[in-house]
C-alpha cells in the first residue's frame, strides 16, 4: 500500500495526456489513424477503474491542423468523461495547435494569438500551463515575457507546490523541433516550488531531468500514434501502436509518473482487492517474513492501491 512512513501521504492524483492529434472533418490522421476512436477508447477503459483523477493535463498537439471542428470533437469527448469522474481539464497548447482557435473552441475566449499561459489551482497543487509554442514553427521557446511571468508567479510558492505543464520539454532532443533557449527557463525555476514538468510532443514515453535544477521531466506518449523508437537505423517511423498516458501521484515534495498503455491485452493473472487483503491479514497474522508468490505488479502497482485501479487486470 501507499501507506506507511517511508514518503508523505498521497495528495494528488492527475491523468496526464498527450498529441490526441484530432483532425478535421472524418479524415484520418495520415490516412491511417483514428484519433477520436483512440481517445474514447482511453476514457472508456478509464472509466472502468474508477478512479478519480482531481485533473487531467492535455499537454499540446490537441488538433493536428488547428481545425475548428477538431476541437470542437475533441471538447465534446473530453468535459463530458471528466465529468463523470470529477475531474477538471487542463488544456496546452502545442505546436499543431493554434493559438485563436484553441483559445475560442476549448477555453471559450476571444483573447487570440497571444501565448496561452494559465494558473490552475487544483486542491493546493498549482499546476501552470506554458504555452512554448512559436507560430508557424515547430520548435518551441519560452519568450522573455512569459519567463518574467512566470517568475512572478513562482514568487508566491503554492501550499502543495507546483507542476508545470508544457508541450515541448526541456530534455536533450535533436535540436530540430526542440525547446529553445533552455537554460532561461531553468534559471527561472531553479529554487521554486515546482515539483515536475510534464510534457508531450515527442510521441514516446521518457523521463529526465531538467539540466541542473533537478526538476524531474515526463513526458508521456501520444494518443494518436506512437514513434518507433526501435525503428531501424535512419528511419523515423510512425506506427499506430503503444499508445498510452500517463498518471501522476504528488505524495508531497515526490512525484511519481506511472505510464499506461491503450488497448486490450490477454490477462496473466488477476487478483482481486480481497485476494489482497487477506493477504494482508495472514501475513500479519503469520508475521511470515517472506510474502508467497503473488505476482509483484499487482503489489506494487500505484495505481492499484492510490487510486483503485487495477492494471493489467
Ligand atoms: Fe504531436
Ligand atoms: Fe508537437
Amino acid at each position: 500500500m501507499f501507506a506507511g512512513t517511508q514518503h508523505p501521504d498521497l495528495e494528488h492524483f492527475i491523468l496526464h495526456i498527450s498529441d490526441t492529434h484530432f483532425v478535421g472533418g472524418a479524415d484520418l490522421l495520415h490516412g491511417k489513424v483514428d484519433s477520436d476512436a483512440n481517445l474514447k477508447r482511453l476514457f472508456r477503459d478509464f472509466a472502468e477503474t474508477k478512479a478519480r483523477p482531481e485533473a487531467i493535463v492535455f499537454t499540446g498537439d490537441l488538433a493536428d491542423t488547428g481545425d475548428a471542428d477538431a476541437y470542437r470533437r475533441l471538447r465534446a469527448l473530453v468535459e463530458p468523461a471528466a465529468e463523470a469522474i470529477g475531474a477538471r481539464v487542463i488544456w496546452v497548447m502545442g505546436n499543431h495547435d493554434i493559438r485563436t482557435p484553441f483559445r475560442r473552441h476549448l477555453l471559450d475566449s476571444d483573447a487570440g494569438e497571444q501565448s496561452v499561459d494559465l494558473v490552475h489551482e487544483i486542491n493546493g497543487l498549482r499546476i501552470i500551463a506554458l504555452d512554448s509554442t512559436v507560430p508557424g514553427h515547430h520548435h518551441g521557446v519560452i519568450t522573455g515575457a512569459q519567463l518574467s511571468w512566470l517568475g512572478d508567479v513562482l514568487a508566491t510558492p503554492a501550499p502543495h507546490g507546483t507542476l508545470i505543464a508544457l508541450h515541448h520539454p526541456p530534455v536533450p532532443g535533436s535540436g530540430l523541433f526542440d525547446l529553445n533557449d533552455q537554460e532561461a527557463l531553468a534559471g527561472v525555476l531553479r529554487d521554486t516550488d515546482v515539483r515536475a514538468i510534464l510534457g508531450g510532443h515527442l510521441h514516446f514515453n521518457t523521463f529526465g531531468t531538467f539540466g541542473d535544477t533537478g526538476i524531474p521531466v515526463s513526458v508521456a506518449s501520444a494518443t494518436c500514434y506512437s514513434l518507433d523508437n526501435a525503428a531501424p537505423a535512419g528511419i523515423m517511423r510512425g506506427r499506430d501502436g503503444a499508445q498510452g498516458f500517463n498518471l501522476v501521484h504528488v505524495f508531497g515534495d515526490r512525484v511519481m509518473h506511472s505510464a499506461v498503455p491503450i488497448g486490450e491485452f490477454s490477462s496473466v493473472y488477476e487478483v482481486t482487492e480481497e485476494q489482497m487483503r487477506l493477504l494482508a491479514t495472514d501475513l500479519a497474522a503469520t508475521g511470515a517474513p517472506e510474502p508467497p508468490a503473488l505476482p509483484e505488479p499487482a503489489a506494487i502497482s500505484p495505481s492499484a492501491q492510490g487510486s483503485r485501479l487495477r492494471l493489467g487486470s
